[in-house]
């Protein structure tokens, strides 16, 4: 069966063809209605989340199935301390597919290990987003009408923002891509992200400030700074808003532009930008439930297909453990898993740090 838990999982033409499903959806909701009559969703939500959960289970609803799970890991065996191998075996005795969001990076791929169900990434740590990114897509999609020759930038917390680290990973297939990252230093992409876009010879810069970059863009993606991610809150506190977008930056704007944010906000954006025909970020929030009814449909349908995701080839650990902190080999006991990346750098398996 097919799983996504991250959105290279999806070659281009099958994200065409999920983007393809969503219009159809939008366009023909009726058919739709008893098309996943008799299937459960599980959202096991180990992290708070609203959006996300409730569209997902939005999504289900409109598509005529049913939906079960968590949404606070205290209120489940978690908190007995099972792992997420034993939850994800139990859980695929009752569902169809799941849904799952975890503070761990690299979570979902233990899940994918041992699930009888298409597994989809909800959210991992500050590691991958795949569905906001689907949901980011369908928004580019409807308001520009085309995913080539894109000028995209990319702004404030880039280090744990799992959400522009997927749209990255998505958008580097696309012909003419390019991106502007706007961030604190302090709060850059990490090192394996830099690398990605290096390999798809895809162009960046990186620019000190949100007017400079605003005439060229295409697309606006505005993210909050992570909170939940920082060792340090004093650090947090003087970063949190090292870049607002208000109204008179988007006076610098193309006519033709979009602001994104996958939400929610904390006052990077200023409320008098909502009045803005540019502003998507609301329109956005729709798109993420439509896409997700045609992701569910079509994971549903495709399986009986083959897993597409390869296990990477493995090398010895010399004894070593991943370092980062927000790495679920630091939470539940797992065999430590290192690969070696096109340029010859070792990395987690599950979270793609660097050792
Ligand atoms: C994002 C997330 O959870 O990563 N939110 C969402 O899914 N809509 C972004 C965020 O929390 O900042």
């Amino acid at each position: 069966m097919r799983h996504l838990l991250e959105p290279t999982n999806l070659t281009v033409e099958e994200i065409d063809q999920i983007m393809e499903r969503a219009i159809d959806i939008i366009d023909h909701r009726e058919l739709y209605a008893e098309a996943c009559k008799g299937k459960k969703l599980a959202t096991l939500f180990y992290e708070p989340s609203t959006r996300t959960r409730l569209s997902f289970t939005a999504a289900m609803m409109e598509l005529g199935g049913n939906v079960l799970g968590f949404s606070d890991a205290n209120s489940s065996s978690v908190s007995k301390g099972e792992t997420i191998a034993d939850t994800i075996r139990v859980v695929s005795c009752f569902a169809d597919i799941v849904a799952m969001r975890h503070p761990k990076e690299g979570a979902p791929l233990i899940a994918k290990r041992f699930s009888r169900m298409p597994v989809i990434n909800a959210g991992d740590g500050g590691h991958n987003h795949p569905t906001q990114t689907l949901t980011d897509m369908l928004t580019i999609r409807r308001e520009l009408g085309h995913f080539d020759n894109l000028t995209i930038g990319l702004c404030g917390d880039l280090k744990y923002g799992r959400t522009v680290h997927s749209l990255i990973k998505a958008m580097s297939r696309y012909k003419g891509t390019r991106f502007v990252l706007i961030s604190p230093r302090e709060l850059q992409l990490p090192s394996y992200m830099v690398d990605e876009m290096r390999k798809s010879g895809i162009p960046y810069k990186e620019v000190n400030s949100i007017e400079e970059a605003m005439p060229e863009l295409d697309v606006l993606y505005m993210t909050r700074v992570q909170q939940e991610r920082f060792a340090d809150k004093a650090e947090y506190e003087r970063l949190k808003l090292a870049f607002v977008l208000d109204e008179e930056k988007m006076g610098y704007a193309k006519e033709k532009m979009i602001v994104l944010h996958p939400l929610p906000r904390v006052g990077e954006i200023t409320e008098g930008v909502d009045n803005d025909p540019r502003a998507a970020y609301f329109r956005q929030v729709e798109n993420g439930k439509f896409v997700r009814m045609s992701l569910i449909y079509t994971l549903l349908k495709w399986r009986d297909q083959e897993d597409n995701i390869k296990e990477r080839t493995l090398v010895s650990n010399e004894g070593k453990r991943c370092s980062n902190p927000h790495c679920i080999t630091t939470k539940e006991p797992l065999a430590q898993e290192f690969y070696v990346d096109d340029k010859g750098v070792k990395r987690c398996n599950y979270c793609d740090h660097e050792i």
